[in-house]
């Protein structure tokens, strides 16, 4: 046969006829062609190749590189299971929070939680017979993801990351067969985002270990885990082969309002094409929630997938917005979860760690156990007196428990099983990092480390705490390394983290040349540091590790100062406990005490306010952006006082804050406003004496708009 007559099926020609260099060519266009595809697969609803047109592209290529071993190019299709990685995932913003849930552990737990709903609630709370209606749905042991659909189409898929921001992994998410591209039905808001749980199931799971165990590849740990590892590939056309599953459960961001019940919003979520989860039923009252609980759990070992427990939410979306957030979690919806799982084994050893604060806490070192299909080798063991109180001491065989993401706890000793020769545990009382004495206060249950800034394991777990996810946020710097650097005397601040590059420019030693590092890993790192250079106020106030200073506390501090100054002049204007700092703090309503003593006595240090000025000096702290709400309490101080007949006192604060007010608890210069119910005592006078706008509860509901 004429070569010429091959063209342009190149199929046509038999590979034997070719030439070295027509071999060599066709290879050359292989690769580009089915790398083409490989980018196109995923990334389009319409592929232009049928699957076995794109896998004789592959034969061939695979058939010329058998006949020509020498030409196999770097870049050959054979090499690559798909197409090349991306560099990483981009970052998304969520338009709306991905929420997390609040736990509750048993019925008096879920119970609570619902009197905290009634207590909200003005109609609950006035008539205790009025019901509250539910939906109990089990809770998916995987990871969230929100769908956002454009004009009916799969537009952006995201995970939920630290809530607020998320990883684009619109590709991967693209190839599950439970995610629709294109939404079905003429009643499709025009922005859509729906959110639900991406999961493996354990048919899945354990055909994917099989083979990786063959193939001598680690494997997964867990449904979630694989699911989560599957997710999370830089190269979809391996998620694409794990066959993930996806639930829907929620909406985000959408262009229309909704009205009616969340019961509603699953069957319009299935008629839009979404599975969603078929043991979801409706319960006229929280007993019969319980009751849904007990169905569900005796539905688990059958069911194909993971379920760590049972949601209950809110029927009434028009309750579900009044109940709204705290914190991170929603007032109208809580995760009961399944009772812990347990399983014996030997405490080889107890290890004392040295925390942030100086807080030792001792931890189990155990031989590894399988618990509820999760291997376990450390446990925590809370502190010196439940040491002492159950007589744990190291050799004893006992039982460790673990209850979804909580640590396994050592909870009992089989008392029985004890060694002839054992000991009693003898809990230290001095630091075991740094030498120092370690004691208790009065009334305290855990020992304390008093080397406080000489303490090289406080240093690194505080420098730890500041790259961590909710605080910088550094990607890659993660524990050893953080330790190594800070052992080679690489940094010992957290300012001195923002110096590494240009110290690493001007040393002969760079960290290119380490053991374990090479150019692509440092530049990384160099990256990741570089990305954190600006950074929101509440993060920065949270990365300071201030004793007692969680997120919550952060964002308060960030919502009321606003800006880094404010809030550091307003700390270093009186630093005693009855200066103005303290008072201040005090003033915000929603911190303690505890927690003002502990920021006043922050800044007392000259150390600390040395530490936070440096790092100042090397980032760009942002000013505390109220959530751009156009309303007249945005951004102003208010204080409630007497009792409201429409709305609880609960409720009508958490509206204020909703729409962007601060909500103080004492009347100060600084009030803009108070609202009067009934019988309001003295805050009206001073608000009076104070020249304070005072409305009551008729004019407050007016200008919330109700
Ligand atoms: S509702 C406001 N429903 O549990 C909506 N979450 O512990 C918040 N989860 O981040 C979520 N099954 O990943 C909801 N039926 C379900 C769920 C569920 C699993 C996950 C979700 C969430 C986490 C909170």
């Amino acid at each position: 046969m004429n070569r010429e007559d091959c063209a342009p099926s190149a199929f046509a020609c038999p590979v034997e006829s070719l030439t070295r260099d027509e071999a060599e060519a066709e290879l050359e266009s292989l690769a580009e062609e089915i790398a083409r595809y490989d980018r196109l697969y995923h990334g389009s609803d319409a592929p232009e190749l049928s699957d076995s047109e794109y896998d004789q592209l592959r034969r061939r290529n695979g058939e010329l590189e058998s006949r020509f071993p020498d030409l196999v190019r770097a870049n050959s299709p054979s090499r690559r299971v798909g197409a090349p990685p991306s560099r990483g995932f981009d970052e998304v913003r969520h338009a709306r929070p991905m929420l997390s849930l609040e736990n509750a552990f048993n019925d008096e737990e879920v119970a609570s939680f619902f009197t905290g709903v009634r207590n909200f609630i003005k109609e609950l709370s006035d008539d205790p017979n009025l019901p509250i209606q539910l939906v109990a749905e089990p809770k998916i042991d995987g990871l969230s993801a929100t769908l956002r659909y454009e004009g009916g189409r799969f537009a952006l898929g995201a995970t939920r990351g630290d809530g607020t921001t998320g990883e684009n992994v619109t590709d991967n998410l693209r190839t599950l067969r439970d995610i629709p591209l294109a939404l079905a039905g003429d009643d499709v808001p025009s922005i859509l985002e729906v959110r639900g749980e991406v999961f493996m199931t354990r048919d899945e799971f354990r055909s994917l270990n099989q083979a990786r165990a063959q193939a001598g590849e680690p494997i997964y740990a867990n449904p979630r885990n694989a699911g989560a590892g599957s997710l999370r590939q830089l190269d979809s056309q391996i998620t694409a082969k794990r066959n993930l599953n996806f639930f829907a459960y929620a909406l985000g961001e959408v262009s229309q309002d909704i009205e009616g019940t969340y019961w509603s919003i699953l069957q319009r979520l299935a008629t839009w094409g979404f599975p969603i989860n078929p043991l979801a039923e409706v319960c006229a009252t929280v007993e019969y929630g319980l009751e849904a609980y007990r169905r569900i759990e005796m539905a688990r070992p059958d069911l194909d997938y993971d379920i760590d427990g049972v949601v209950y939410k809110v029927n009434r979306l028009d309750w579900q917005e009044r109940l709204g957030t705290v914190g991170r979690a929603p007032r109208w919806a809580v995760a009961h979860k399944f009772p812990a799982e347990r399983a014996r084994t030997r405490l080889e050893r107890i290890q004392i760690q040295v925390g942030r604060t100086g807080a030792l806490t001792p931890v189990a070192e155990l031989a590894p156990v399988n618990v509820g299909g999760v291997m376990v080798s450390r446990a925590s063991l809370h502190n010196e007196d439940e040491i002492l109180r159950k007589d744990i001491r190291e050799g004893d065989t006992v039982i460790v428990q673990r209850a979804g993401d909580v640590i396994p706890q050592v909870i009992e000793v089989d008392v029985g099983a004890r060694p002839a020769d054992s000991q009693p545990y003898d809990y230290p009382t001095t630091c075991p990092a740094c030498g120092s004495q370690a004691t208790r206060e009065e009334g305290v249950a855990v020992r304390r480390c008093g080397g406080g800034l000489i303490c090289p394991a406080q240093r690194v777990e505080r420098l730890r705490h500041f790259v961590s996810r909710s605080a910088f946020d550094i990607e890659g710097f993660g524990g050893k390394r953080i330790e190594e650097f800070f052992n080679e005397g690489l940094i010992a601040t957290p300012a001195d983290i923002f110096g590494l590059e240009a110290n690493d420019a001007e040393s002969g030693d760079s960290l290119r040349e380490r053991k374990g590092w090479n150019d692509k890993s440092v530049e990384n790192l160099f990256a990741a540091i570089t990305r954190r250079r600006v950074v929101a106020l509440e993060r920065f106030i949270f990365a300071l590790g201030i004793r007692e200073v969680g997120q919550e506390t952060a964002r308060l501090l960030a919502k009321t100062y606003t800006s880094l100054k404010t809030w550091r002049d307003m700390m270093l204007a009186s630093r005693d406990n009855n200066g103005t700092a303290y008072k201040e703090l005090i003033a915000i309503g929603q911190i303690g005490p505890k927690v003002a003593a502990e920021i006043v006595s922050f800044f007392s240090e000259p150390h600390n306010v040395e530490v936070l000025d440096d790092l100042a000096k090397e980032v760009t702290v942002e000013d505390f952006t109220a959530p751009k709400i156009d309303s007249p309490l945005s951004g102003k101080s208010i204080v409630f006082t007497g009792s409201l007949t429409v709305m609880t006192r609960l409720e009508a604060k958490a509206r204020a804050e909703a729409l962007g007010a601060i909500v103080a608890s004492a009347v100060s210069s600084k009030t803009d406003l108070v609202v009067a119910g009934a019988d309001p005592g003295s805050k009206v006078k001073k608000a009076n004496d104070l020249g304070i706008k005072i409305l009551d509860e008729v004019g407050w509901l007016k200008l919330i708009g109700d």
